[in-house]
C-alpha cells in the first residue's frame, strides 16, 4: 500500500496511530543527531522525523540522501511535535518514521518549489509540472474545479442540458481569425476549429433543447494579451422562449451562486447601464465600477475662452482625482508622457489642482481665470486638494483615452481592490458598427444578435442607430460574459447577412444550414456565454488568465513545455495534400 492518508490530513487526534504517507520532499533538515523531512502532496505538508539512535540506522541513511523532489514512501508513528507550527494544519504532529522507500529520484529542480518561485516565467512555462507543483497555481486550479461543479450543479437545477457540440466545423464568424484544421479525406479541405458553438447551440433550439449549456473549449487566432488566450473556455448557454429580461435573470442566480458558493460572498442585484450611458460616463463598455471618478461634460465651461485647441475640439471632457492636487510637476508631467503614448494617443493632458487655500493652478491659466475653476470645480464636484484631469478631441477617441486615464487613476488611488466585487450589466449594445477601413457594417455581437424590434427599421435608414437585445456582463472592468436575443426568422436574418455585406449565394453557403434550420419552427431564443478562465481569474484575484489554465500557451501562441507547434514531416503534408504548397 501506497499511503494510508494524504500529507494533509493527520491531527493530533492521530496520535499513536501507525500510518504509511506518499508524497514529495519539500526540504529537509539533518540537525546531525536528528533529520526531518517536509513531505508533501496536492492534500499538504507533514513533517517526517528520523532520529539517531531510535530510527534504524540504513533507514536514517536513506532519509539522508534524498533530495528535493525526490518521490518517498514513509511509515511510522504519529507523534506530538516538540514544536509546533501555526501555519500547518499539520503542524501539531510529525511521523516518526520506522521505514522509508525512495519512490523515485529526482534532478534538482529549475527553480524552487515555493509559493514565492524564483523562476521566471519561461522557466515555469516550460517546466509546467513543477510549477503546477506550487500552492499558488495548485490553489487556482482547485478554484476553477470548483467553479466547474458549482456551475454545472447551478445550471442542472434550473433543467439545463450539457450537450457536446463538435470541434472540427466550419468556420463561426465572432470578430477573430479561425485556427483551421486540414481534411485528409477531402483534399484541399479545411475545418475550423470552432470560436464559439454559437450555430451550433442555436440550432439545439430548433431542435427542442430549450435549455443548453456547455462548459467548452474555444479557439481565437488573435493576438494574445494577459486576459487571452488562443484556446480558452467558455460556460456557453442557450435558452429558448425567453426574453432578455429571463436570460438575465437566470445568469444573474449564476453569478450569484458562484459568488456564495465558491467565495462565500452574498451579491445584491447585479445594477444594469446601457452601452451609451457606460460610454458617456467612463469611456469604456466595460466599466470598472468599483470606483465612480465618472467624466465631467466641460464643453459649455470651457469653450469659448481663447484656448484653441479646447474650442476646436469636438468634445472637452474631464476627471476629478481625488486628493491629487499635492501632485508635484514632475508626477503631471509624467501622467501627461502617459496619456501622450501611442497606446493611448492623447495630444495632451490639461490638468488643474485646486489648491487646500482656494486657489486654482492650471496648465492654461492664460484662458481660464480663478472665477472659471471656481465654476468648473463647483460642477465637477472638485473640493480643495483634488486634482482636475481633462481631455480634448474627437468623441470617441477622447472618451477613450480618458477611460484609461480613469484606471489609472483608480489604480493609484487604490481604488480597486482585487478582493472588493462590483458586478454590472451593461444592455442595449449597437447592432452593428462601421468599420472605416473596411469600409462596411461589422455585427458588434455577431451577426445572429436580433435588433431591438422597435428599432428594426433603423436597418435600412440608419443602422448605426440601431440598438440590440444583447448584453455584457461586467465585473470589475473585465468583460467576463456576452450574449443576445438572436434572430430566428430567416427573412431577417437574410437582411441581416445583407446589411453585413454577405451576397446571398455567400450567405446561404456559410450559412446555409442555419437559414435552414430557422424554416423548419425555430423558437425565440438568446444566450450569453461566459469566459470562464477569465471568471476564474477575477475569483483568484488575478489578471493574468495563464495561471488558472493548466497548460496554457505563451504570448507567442507557443506552448514551450511540450513545444508547439512545430514542423510536421513531408509525408503528413503529402497526405493532407497541403505538401505541394509548402515545398519550396
Ligand atoms: P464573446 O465573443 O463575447 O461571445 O465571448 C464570450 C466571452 O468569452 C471570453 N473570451 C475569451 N477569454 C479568453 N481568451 C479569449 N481569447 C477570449 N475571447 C473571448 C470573454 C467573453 O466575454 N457566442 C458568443 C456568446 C453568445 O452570444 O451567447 C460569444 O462567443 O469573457
Amino acid at each position: 500500500m501506497h499511503r494510508t492518508h494524504t500529507c494533509g490530513e493527520l491531527r493530533l487526534t492521530d496520535k499513536d496511530q501507525k500510518v504509511t504517507l506518499s508524497g514529495w520532499v519539500q526540504r529537509s533538515r539533518d540537525k546531525g543527531g536528528m533529520l526531518w523531512i517536509d513531505l508533501r502532496d496536492r492534500y499538504g505538508i507533514t513533517q517526517l522525523f528520523f532520529e539517531e539512535g531510535k530510527t534504524e540506522a540504513s533507514i536514517l541513511e536513506t532519509a539522508r540522501s534524498v533530495g528535493r523532489e525526490y518521490v518517498i514512501k514513509a511509515t511510522g508513528k504519529v507523534i506530538e511535535r516538540f514544536s509546533k507550527n501555526d501555519n500547518l494544519p499539520t503542524g501539531d504532529i510529525e511521523i516518526q518514521v520506522e521505514t522509508l522507500e525512495i519512490l523515485n529520484a529526482s534532478k534538482t529542480p529549475p527553480f524552487t518549489i515555493e509559493d514565492e518561485s524564483d523562476g521566471g516565467d519561461d522557466l515555469r512555462m516550460q517546466w509546467r509540472y513543477l510549477d503546477l507543483r506550487r500552492n499558488p497555481l495548485r490553489n487556482n486550479l482547485m478554484l476553477r474545479h470548483r467553479m466547474g461543479i458549482e456551475t454545472r450543479k447551478y445550471l442542472d437545477s434550473m433543467q439545463f442540458m450539457e450537450i457536446e457540440t463538435p470541434y472540427l466545423i466550419k468556420s463561426t464568424p465572432e470578430g477573430a481569425r479561425d485556427f483551421v484544421v486540414p481534411s485528409r479525406m477531402n483534399p484541399g479541405q479545411f475545418y475550423a476549429l470552432p470560436q464559439s458553438p454559437q450555430t451550433f447551440k442555436q440550432i439545439l433550439m430548433v431542435a427542442g433543447y430549450d435549455r443548453y449549456y456547455q462548459i467548452v473549449r474555444c479557439f481565437r487566432d488573435e493576438d494574445l494579451r494577459a486576459d487571452r488566450q488562443p484556446e480558452f473556455t467558455q460556460i456557453d448557454c442557450e435558452m429558448a422562449f425567453v426574453e432578455q429580461e429571463d436570460i438575465l435573470n437566470t445568469f444573474e442566480g449564476l453569478v450569484r451562486h458562484l459568488f456564495k458558493t465558491v467565495k462565500g460572498v452574498d451579491i445584491a442585484e447585479v445594477p444594469r447601464m446601457t452601452y451609451d450611458e457606460a460610454m458617456r460616463l467612463y469611456g469604456s463598455d466595460k466599466p470598472d465600477v468599483r470606483f465612480d471618478m465618472a467624466f465631467q461634460d466641460l464643453n459649455a465651461l470651457m469653450k469659448g475662452k481663447g484656448f484653441a485647441i479646447f474650442d476646436g475640439a469636438e468634445t472637452v471632457l474631464g476627471i476629478v482625482a481625488a486628493g491629487c492636487a499635492s501632485y508635484t510637476r514632475k508626477q503631471v508631467d509624467e501622467l501627461t508622457d502617459w496619456v501622450k503614448r501611442p497606446q493611448i494617443g492623447a495630444k495632451g493632458l490639461v490638468y488643474c489642482m485646486c489648491n487646500e487655500d482656494g486657489t486654482y493652478k492650471s496648465s492654461v491659466d492664460k484662458f481660464y481665470s480663478q472665477e472659471d475653476w471656481q465654476q468648473i470645480a463647483s460642477q465637477t464636484g472638485a473640493n480643495k486638494g483634488d486634482l482636475i484631469l481633462i481631455l480634448s478631441g474627437e468623441l470617441h477617441s477622447t472618451r477613450k483615452q480618458l477611460g484609461e486615464l480613469r484606471l489609472l487613476m483608480g489604480s493609484r488611488l487604490g481604488l480597486r481592490n482585487p478582493e472588493v466585487f462590483k458586478p454590472l450589466w451593461v444592455v442595449d449594445f449597437p447592432l452593428v458598427e462601421w468599420i472605416e477601413e473596411e469600409k462596411r457594417w461589422f455585427a458588434m455581437h455577431h451577426p445572429f444578435t436580433a435588433p431591438k424590434p422597435e428599432h428594426f427599421s433603423l436597418l435600412e435608414t440608419s443602422p448605426g442607430d440601431a440598438r440590440a437585445n444583447a448584453y455584457d456582463f461586467v465585473l470589475n472592468g473585465v468583460e467576463i460574459g456576452g450574449g443576445s436575443i438572436r434572430i430566428h426568422d430567416r427573412n431577417i436574418q437574410s437582411k441581416m447577412f445583407n446589411l453585413l455585406g454577405f451576397t446571398p449565394e455567400e450567405a446561404q453557403k456559410q450559412f446555409g444550414f442555419l437559414l435552414n434550420a430557422f424554416e423548419y419552427g425555430a423558437p425565440p431564443h438568446g444566450g450569453i456565454a461566459f469566459g470562464f478562465d477569465r471568471f476564474c481569474a477575477l475569483f483568484g484575484g488575478a489578471d493574468n488568465i495563464r495561471d488558472f489554465i493548466a497548460f496554457p500557451k505563451n504570448n507567442s501562441g507557443r506552448d514551450v513545455m511540450i513545444d508547439a507547434p512545430g514542423t510536421i514531416d513531408q509525408k503528413q503534408l503529402d497526405e493532407l495534400s497541403i505538401g505541394l504548397q509548402i515545398k519550396s
